[in-house]
């Protein structure tokens, strides 16, 4: 088994440690404050306990899942034997880039860095360290434990036998991984974003209300949600900075973010997370 470390404890990095360490894996989990590292194991102590009362895992599966995570607040003591690094920090490029040089001068020679960004291009990430073939992309889509996939995407400079491996450690979590090339977006974002951004213009342009627009969706189309709650899941500020790379590295004025989105970035409004977005989240 890889030895795994995680970087981050937000919701995406305790779902992808939760994961792992569910699947057998040894994880260190990293994040640079030991509150947010208490939260972190809290929340996937929550979501094993689903499971359990599911019956999808045992209580004796949950004891050995939590004993295989190890916290840590400081990146050079926790990727010290890691064989993959999965980074899950936040999507902010000088703070992946200053992420990636540590990583490239703290992790052992050999290890696989891996970033679970949603539209950063992994190639300028490759770039700022040493070993460019070793750098990929391996986005996990939210709520980890729960969806299938993971887009592995190959920088320009990834090499086969990297892309082979994470895809069978991807295999290996029961998912299911699908190689796609370093472009802006990649796959998933590059057409769920439009479809979110069509959908603000919808209710911007008053065709629709918001619950209308997304029982349309969910009903019709046999979507889980409907796409404006999905972006409140998402985050507005997200799904606008997905937006731009789009717009920005496609040069195509379909990617152009809507207005309505904008506006509602800007007051704040940003979803679940802000307790306001398309709807309330008091
Ligand atoms: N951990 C463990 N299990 C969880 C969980 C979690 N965090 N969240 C939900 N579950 C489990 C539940 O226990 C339940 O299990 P069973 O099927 O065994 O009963 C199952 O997931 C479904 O959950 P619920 O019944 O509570 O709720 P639901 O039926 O409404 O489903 C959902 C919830 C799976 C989130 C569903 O609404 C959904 O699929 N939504 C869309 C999610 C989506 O599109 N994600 C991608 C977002 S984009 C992204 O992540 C990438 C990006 O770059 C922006």
């Amino acid at each position: 088994m890889f030895n795994v470390a995680v970087i981050g404890s937000g919701t995406m990095g305790n779902g992808i440690a939760h994961v792992f360490a569910q699947h057998g894996f040894p994880v260190a989990l990293i994040d640079i404050n030991q509150p947010a590292l208490d939260k972190a194991l809290g929340t996937i102590g929550k979501n094993l306990d689903r499971q359990v009362t599911k019956g999808s895992l045992t209580a004796d599966d949950k004891a050995a899942t939590l004993g295989r995570l190890t916290p840590y607040t400081t990146l050079a003591d926790g990727v010290r034997n890691a064989q993959l690094v999965v980074e899950a920090a936040t999507e902010n490029i000088d703070l992946k880039l200053k992420i990636f040089r540590d990583l490239d001068q703290h992790a052992p020679q050999d290890a696989i860095l891996a970033s679970n960004t949603s539209s950063i291009s992994i190639t300028q990430i490759a770039a700022v360290t040493q070993r460019p073939a070793q750098v990929i992309g391996m986005h996990f889509m939210n709520p980890v434990p729960v969806m299938q996939l993971v887009e592995v995407i190959r920088g320009y400079a990834t090499s086969d036998a990297v892309t082979t491996q994470v895809m069978d450690l991807a295999r290996q979590l029961s998912k299911t991984p699908v190689e796609v090339n370093d472009y802006p977006g990649f796959v998933a974002n590059r057409i769920l974003m439009p479809m979110i951004n069509e959908a603000i213009y919808t209710l911007f342009e008053g065709v629709a209300g918001v619950a209308e627009i997304d029982t349309v969706m969910k009903l019709g189309m046999a979507h889980p949600m409907g796409p404006l709650q999905l972006a409140d899941f998402i985050g507005l500020d997200v799904c606008l900075a997905i937006l731009k790379v789009l717009h920005e590295g496609l040069g195509n004025p379909k990617y152009a973010p809507c207005p309505l989105l904008v506006n509602m970035v800007a007051a704040g409004r940003l979803g679940v997370k802000s307790g306001e977005g398309f709807y309330s989240w008091g």
